[in-house]
């Protein structure tokens, strides 16, 4: 469990769990890490302060290519999720998205089909104390839950789930697919036929920038494109 956030002379982020903590700049002993400005041995100045549930979840170990951040957040905003939504969610790869559903409250189950990225998932989600159920299953074979609100989908074929979400989701639930290229959103909607009203198709790109002094611009490079996000709503 990560439990501070420590900012060296530089301004690089250290996450930090126990014991003596040794960079370039110096050693802070484990006793002296405390919220504030602390100086290392070599009388360098760090910035201290507690971690939260980001700061575990930017460090989860790592196997498939993970739904971002920036993607989420549209996820959520757009399906309007919360406390008990009930949300099945595929595959799970290292269970970022999963993660954030059920941070917000979701009822969350996720399926993966791969043993390997299952075990990272439910180490994952063990490590980050978040009550999801997990199957190591093929979510092209069915779903079992019923009433949901979301199914969310974040693999190749997601037209092979479009049945089984049909008969899963509420009235006016959501499918979501999250697709990094535009050939599969065309598959995807070759597949569609008249059960799911076409909410919207949408791409989040994030753009940083510098307010240091005069610096005051655009960061060079950018987050542009993860993934094309299609939100279908079961009619
Ligand atoms: C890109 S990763 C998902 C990442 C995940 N959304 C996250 O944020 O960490 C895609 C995952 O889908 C899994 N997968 C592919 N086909 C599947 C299927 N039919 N049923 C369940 N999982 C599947 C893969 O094994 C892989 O782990």
């Amino acid at each position: 469990m990560i439990t501070k956030v420590i900012i060296d002379p530089k301004g690089e982020i250290h996450y930090y769990k126990k014991e003596d903590f040794h960079t370039h700049f110096g050693v802070i002993r484990e006793k002296d890490i405390k919220n504030g400005i602390v100086k290392s041995n070599l009388d360098k100045e760090f910035l201290i302060f507690d971690a939260n549930f980001i700061d575990n979840i930017h460090k989860i170990k790592r196997g498939p290519a993970i739904a971002h951040y920036k993607d989420i957040g549209l996820i959520i905003t757009t399906t309007g999720i919360g406390v008990k939504s009930k949300v099945v969610d595929a595959g799970s790869g290292c269970a970022n998205l999963a993660s954030y559903l059920a941070r917000i409250g979701c009822d969350v189950t996720t399926y993966e089909i791969n043993p390997e990225f299952y075990e990272i998932a439910k180490e994952n989600l063990e490590n980050l104390k978040l009550k999801v159920k997990i199957k190591n299953q093929d979510i092209y074979q069915g779903i079992s839950e019923k009433n949901l609100d979301l199914v969310n989908l974040d693999l190749l074929e997601p037209w092979k789930v479009l049945d089984h979400a049909h008969k899963s989701l509420k009235s006016g639930g959501f499918l979501t697919a999250y697709l990094p290229t535009i050939t599969q959103v065309i598959e995807l909607f070759k597949n569609i036929n008249s059960r799911f009203y076409v909410w919207k198709v949408s791409e989040v790109l994030e753009r940083e920038w510098y307010v240091e002094g005069l610096k005051v611009r655009p960061k060079n490079q950018m987050l542009s494109h993860t993934a094309f996000l299609v939100f279908l709503r079961k009619i």
